[in-house]
């Protein structure tokens, strides 16, 4: 081989490695994602749930079916790249706090909500879920899986006050019967409203 098909060749590799995915990392697949890359979730930290994003129009649809208005607190407990928060404060003109294990996607979040524009409207913590105290939250979006809900359901019928809303992608709540459950783009999601009075035998374990 010549040098110059040589440097050709080695050119093309790194082109191609910069744009092709390796095998074994997560790939952008919503298309409402945007352009720029960030840093990829660290494999090394030990989660509940793996980190798999819900598409856009789906969050969308969750602040919509939840009454997202600027006198709202969003947490998303499990926050991923942010999209539930960030979205809430740019369409909804809520405030929010994103609660995520992974400091990789906080640092992801917190780049995304100031290329957004609202970074005066959100914060990004990097904890556990089950630690966090949600008194200070008005809506609360979630997507982990039904196990984690249940665990979690104590906390929220509890720290929550009446008329505040939970919805959740894909998971239910057991015997918390849902306000209301759709179906779109190949996803179920559920509303609830925390209510006046909460039955003792949805907060026992
Ligand atoms: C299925 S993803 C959902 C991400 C985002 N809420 C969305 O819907 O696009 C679940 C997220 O929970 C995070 N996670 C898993 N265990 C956690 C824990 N104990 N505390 C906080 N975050 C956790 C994962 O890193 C991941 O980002």
């Amino acid at each position: 081989m010549t040098r110059s098909l040589l440097s050709s060749v080695l050119v093309w590799g790194v082109l191609l490695s910069a744009v092709s995915p390796l095998p074994g990392c997560a790939q952008e697949q919503d298309s409402s994602s945007s352009p720029l890359t960030f840093t990829q979730p660290d494999s090394a930290v030990t989660k509940d749930v793996a980190y798999v994003k819900t598409p856009q129009r789906v969050v969308e649809r969750m602040l919509e079916m939840a009454n997202v208005s600027d006198d709202d607190v969003v947490y998303d407990l499990g926050s991923g790249d942010g999209r539930f928060v960030i979205t809430a404060a740019q369409q909804f003109g809520a405030r929010g706090v994103g609660i995520e294990i992974d400091p990789e996607l906080v640092r992801t979040a917190r780049t995304k909500a100031r290329l957004a524009g609202v970074s005066d409207q959100v914060t990004f913590w990097e904890g556990n879920l089950f630690d966090v105290d949600l008194h200070d939250a008005s809506v609360v979006t979630l997507y982990l899986n039904p196990e984690l809900n249940l665990r979690l359901r104590p906390k929220l019928l509890l720290q929550l006050e009446p008329g505040d809303r939970v919805v959740s992608h894909d998971a239910g709540m057991g015997a918390w019967t849902p306000d209301r459950t759709e179906r779109l783009a190949g996803s179920k999601v559920y509303l609830w409203t925390i209510p006046d009075v909460v039955p003792d035998t949805l907060v026992r374990q």
